[in-house]
């Protein structure tokens, strides 16, 4: 089963393109309906065209949340979206934007991607901080968003060491090989429903 996806990104967009190329070579089988920015001047927006998919940058200066939400969602209402997909989305989405995706069983049809084993170092910085606090192994963590911020029931993660003589920009570019890579591949399995949520994740969930 192909699904719909549709992106959020506010940056360079090298998640967003690692995916497009892989909807590209087959491996994932989905359809990129429409890229969304909240930055003119966000790299997405390029890489989105180079792809031949639709993007708009929705600006939210002197605009409140809420009104930058609502063009948002008036926007991807006007396509069929299996998921939402945040690519570097840097905003966090309000408990009203996410229920516009409900799905039968509570969760919200919303994934991201971060940059740690979660539960450790959620955060904007979490490269930084994992670095900073000396770990001997990181990991990147896919997982379905909920209504806390870089929580939510996780879909995959994978480890990645850190080396002795890593810096933080080595250390970063193995983490970010290791998104580009995990991100496309999780996407397929919720295409090909291969995942499932745990019951004990899901009564963890109900009880937040
Ligand atoms: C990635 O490190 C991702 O894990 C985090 O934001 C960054 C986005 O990078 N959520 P890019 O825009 O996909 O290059």
């Amino acid at each position: 089963m192909s699904i719909n996806l549709a992106f959020m990104a506010s940056g360079r967009g090298s998640n967003l393109a690692a995916i497009l190329e892989s909807i590209k070579t087959g491996d994932l089988d989905a359809k990129a309906v429409i890229v969304i920015t909240n930055d003119v001047k966000a790299k997405a927006l390029e890489v989105a065209r180079t792809y031949g998919v639709e993007a708009k940058a929705f600006n939210q200066d002197s605009i409140s949340r809420d009104e930058h939400e609502k063009l948002i969602l008036d926007e991807l209402a006007q396509h069929k979206i299996d998921f939402v997909v945040l690519a570097g989305y840097m905003r966090i989405l309000s408990p009203t934007f996410l229920r516009a995706f409900k799905d039968e069983r509570g969760f919200y049809r919303v994934v991201n991607i971060h940059p740690s084993l979660l539960p450790s170092f959620a955060g904007k910085q979490a490269y930084e901080d994992a670095f900073a606090y000396g770990v001997k192994l990181s990991g990147i963590t896919v997982h379905l968003v909920d209504e806390l911020v870089d929580h939510g029931p996780i879909l995959a993660q994978e480890a990645f060491v850190r080396l002795d003589d890593d810096t933080i920009e080595t250390f970063k570019a193995r983490g970010l090989a290791v998104e580009h890579k995990l991100y496309p591949q999780v996407l397929q399995m919720l295409s090909a429903g291969k995942i499932q949520i745990s019951s004990n994740r899901q009564k963890e969930l109900t009880e937040i």
